[in-house]
C-alpha cells in the first residue's frame, strides 16, 4: 500500500475480521493527501456505512461546526477511525477487530506523515496512551513515537451531554496555537530563527485578563505561570500523572 488511495482500495476489499459480514460500504478515511491534522475517530456508524465517508451523520456535523469555530473545514484534514467497518447496532469495536483493522491506520498514518493526530474519544486515544482516562488525557498535548497527539472527547460525547460539549470546544479552541508551534518546530529554519520565534510566542506574559499561548495549551483554570526557560514543546512541566515509557506529556 504506497499511497492513500491504494490503502482505501485495500480496505474496500478487506474480509480480515467479522465486521465486514454487516457493512454496506467500508469507510477508509478520507482527506489531502498533504493535510497536517488528521483526526482518528472510532468506527462508521449508520450514516457512515451507507454513505462510506467518516463523520457525516449527526457527530460529523458536531465536527464540522468545531472545525468550522477554528476557520478550517473538512477539506484540509484527513479524518479516519480505528476500524474501517460499522460495527451492529454501533456497539463498540472488540479488541480482536481493532487490531485486525490497525494496519491500515498504522499505514495512513506513515503516508500522511501528519503534524498533528487529534484522537477523538477513547479508543483512538487508548492506541497512542493506552490505560488512562480521557477525561484525564484530554486537551494536553503529548509525543508518542515521534508522533505529536492531542486527545479530545469524541463529538458524539458532547451531543449527548452539554459539559462535555463545553470541554471538547475548549479543546478545538487549543489546536490553531498547537499547530503554529509545530509548525515552527518543523520548519527547517536555522536554530536562532526557531528559538527566536518559539520564545516569543511562549515568553510574552501579557496582563490579565489577556492569556498567553502557554497558558491556553495549559489544562482549564490551571495557566502555568512560568513558560520555560527553553524549548517549549520539549521540556515538561510536573504533573502527577506520568506519561508511560516512550511517551512525553508535552503541555
Ligand atoms: N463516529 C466515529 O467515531 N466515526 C465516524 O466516522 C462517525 C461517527
Ligand atoms: Fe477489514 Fe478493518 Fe473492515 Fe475488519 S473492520 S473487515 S479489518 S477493513
Amino acid at each position: 500500500m504506497d499511497t492513500l488511495a491504494e490503502v482505501a482500495r485495500v480496505v474496500n476489499g478487506c474480509t480480515d475480521c467479522h465486521l465486514h459480514a454487516g457493512r454496506t460500504n467500508a469507510v477508509p478515511g478520507e482527506g489531502p493527501d498533504a493535510a497536517e491534522l488528521l483526526f482518528i475517530g472510532e468506527g462508521p456508524g449508520f450514516h457512515e456505512d451507507r454513505q462510506g465517508r467518516p463523520f457525516v451523520g449527526p457527530a460529523g456535523n458536531f465536527l464540522e461546526d468545531l472545525l468550522q469555530s477554528i476557520g478550517m473545514t473538512r477539506e484540509q484534514v484527513y479524518i479516519a477511525n480505528m476500524v474501517k467497518c460499522r460495527p451492529p447496532d454501533n456497539r463498540d469495536p472488540v479488541p480482536s477487530e481493532i487490531s485486525a483493522c490497525s494496519k491500515y491506520l498504522d499505514r495512513q498514518i506513515e503516508l500522511l506523515n501528519p503534524l498533528l493526530i487529534i484522537t477523538l474519544g477513547r479508543f483512538s486515544t487508548a492506541r497512542f496512551i493506552p490505560g488512562q482516562s480521557i477525561s484525564r488525557v484530554r486537551g494536553r498535548l503529548r509525543r508518542v513515537s515521534g508522533r505529536h497527539i492531542f486527545p479530545i472527547m469524541h463529538p458524539a460525547a458532547g451531543l449527548r451531554r452539554q459539559e462535555m460539549r463545553v470541554a471538547i470546544e475548549e479543546d478545538f479552541a487549543k489546536i490553531p496555537g498547537l499547530l503554529d508551534v509545530l509548525r515552527i518546530q518543523s520548519e527547517p529554519a536555522s536554530e536562532d530563527h526557531q528559538i527566536r520565534e518559539t520564545a516569543s510566542s511562549f515568553e510574552a506574559s501579557p496582563p490579565e485578563p489577556t492569556r498567553s499561548l502557554w497558558d491556553m495549551l495549559g489544562p482549564p483554570g490551571q495557566a502555568h505561570a512560568t513558560p520555560p526557560s527553553h524549548d517549549p514543546v520539549v521540556d515538561q512541566p510536573e504533573e502527577p500523572n506520568e506519561p508511560l515509557p516512550g511517551q512525553q506529556r508535552l503541555f
